[in-house]
């Protein structure tokens, strides 16, 4: 099977931003790890991180026909793209939303993902281990 792990807006700054929260690892590092995951259990898996809500509204229409799944990480978008909501929407290809830190037990603003309800499942607050198991929720 072939996924792609989807990060949007400042998750690139993973590693060196708020590292109580969001741990002390890079994306890149975490990425290599997932991708070693997915080697293990016989899959594929691309990469892709933009700031541009534009940029991953393309990415996930071009994985119609392309990808099993997706593991989605908007950030910030989460919470009030509807752009990135109808482009989920407009595909066939199973979502997994992802965040990595416990959007609960945080602010307000936090508690509202505007993406939900159209993804296939949520998996949040166990830090990097997040995207792990919605890697592994395609396959068990
Ligand atoms: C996040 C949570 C979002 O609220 C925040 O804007 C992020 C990261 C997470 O992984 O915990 O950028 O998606």
């Amino acid at each position: 099977m072939k996924f792609l792990v989807l990060n949007g807006v400042n998750l690139n700054l993973t590693g060196k931003r708020e590292k109580g929260v969001y741990g002390s690892e890079t994306l890149e590092s975490i990425n290599r790890e997932l991708e070693e995951d997915c080697e293990k259990q016989g899959h594929k898996v691309d990469f892709f991180q933009s700031n541009l809500e534009g940029e991953i509204c393309t990415k996930i229409q071009e994985a119609e026909g392309n990808y099993d799944g997706i593991v989605l990480n908007a950030g910030a978008f989460t919470h009030y793209s509807f752009a990135i909501r109808d482009a989920i929407a407009a595909i066939s290809v199973p979502v997994v939303e992802v965040h990595m830190s416990n959007v609960y037990a945080r602010e307000e603003f936090r508690r509202k993902s505007v993406l939900t309800e159209v993804c296939k499942g949520e998996i949040l607050g166990f830090g990097k281990k997040s995207y792990l198991l919605a890697l592994r929720s395609f396959t068990l």
